[in-house]
C-alpha cells in the first residue's frame, strides 16, 4: 500500500514561515516522522511539494496511475481558490484527508471556505503539525486496518 502527502504553495517555507502561526518544525522534519509512520505499518511512503497548482494536480494525476491508495493533503492557499485541484481529486477517486497546521475558522473569513473539505474524508485544522500524524494515523487505520 502506498500513502502520499501533498503539501501546497509556501509550505516549502514551513519553520520560517509566520512560525508563531505555522510553528517552527520544518517540512522535511515533518515530512520524516510521517514517513516513519507509515515505516511501521509497511506503507509505502511519498512526500511532494509544489507551489504550482497544475504540478500539484498532475501529481495527483499520477499518483492514480501509481497505485496510490490514500492521500493527505495540506492545499494550503489553493483550499480557497482551486477548483481545479478539487476536480483532480474528483477524477481519480483516491480518498483523502484534508489538513491545516492553522485553525482556518479563526481566521480571516475567506479562510474558511474549502473547495476541498465536502469531498475529503475528513478535515484537521488547527492542531500544528501533529494534524498530519493524526491524518495519517488515521489514513493507515483506513489502508492497512490496524490500530495504532
Ligand atoms: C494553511 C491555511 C491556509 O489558509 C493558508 O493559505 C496556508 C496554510 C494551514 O496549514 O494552516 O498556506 O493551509
Amino acid at each position: 500500500p502506498k500513502l502520499l502527502v501533498v503539501h501546497g504553495p509556501n509550505l516549502n517555507r514551513l519553520g520560517s514561515r509566520e512560525p508563531q502561526r505555522y510553528g517552527r518544525a520544518t517540512l522535511d522534519s515533518v515530512n520524516e516522522r510521517l514517513r516513519g509512520l507509515c515505516d511501521q505499518h509497511g506503507v509505502s511512503f511519498q512526500a511532494t511539494q509544489s507551489n504550482y497548482e497544475g504540478e500539484l494536480i498532475e501529481t495527483i494525476h499520477a499518483a492514480a496511475d501509481s497505485g496510490v491508495g490514500f492521500i493527505v493533503i495540506n492545499p494550503a492557499a489553493l483550499t480557497h481558490t482551486s477548483i481545479g485541484l478539487r476536480d483532480a481529486l474528483l477524477a481519480v477517486e483516491i480518498p483523502f484527508i484534508e489538513v491545516h497546521l492553522s485553525n482556518i475558522h479563526a481566521r480571516e473569513p475567506f479562510r474558511s471556505c474549502s473547495y476541498l473539505a465536502d469531498i475529503a474524508q475528513g478535515v484537521i485544522s488547527g492542531l500544528g503539525a501533529e494534524g498530519y500524524e493524526l491524518a495519517v494515523q488515521a489514513a493507515l487505520r483506513r489502508m492497512v486496518g490496524q490500530q495504532n
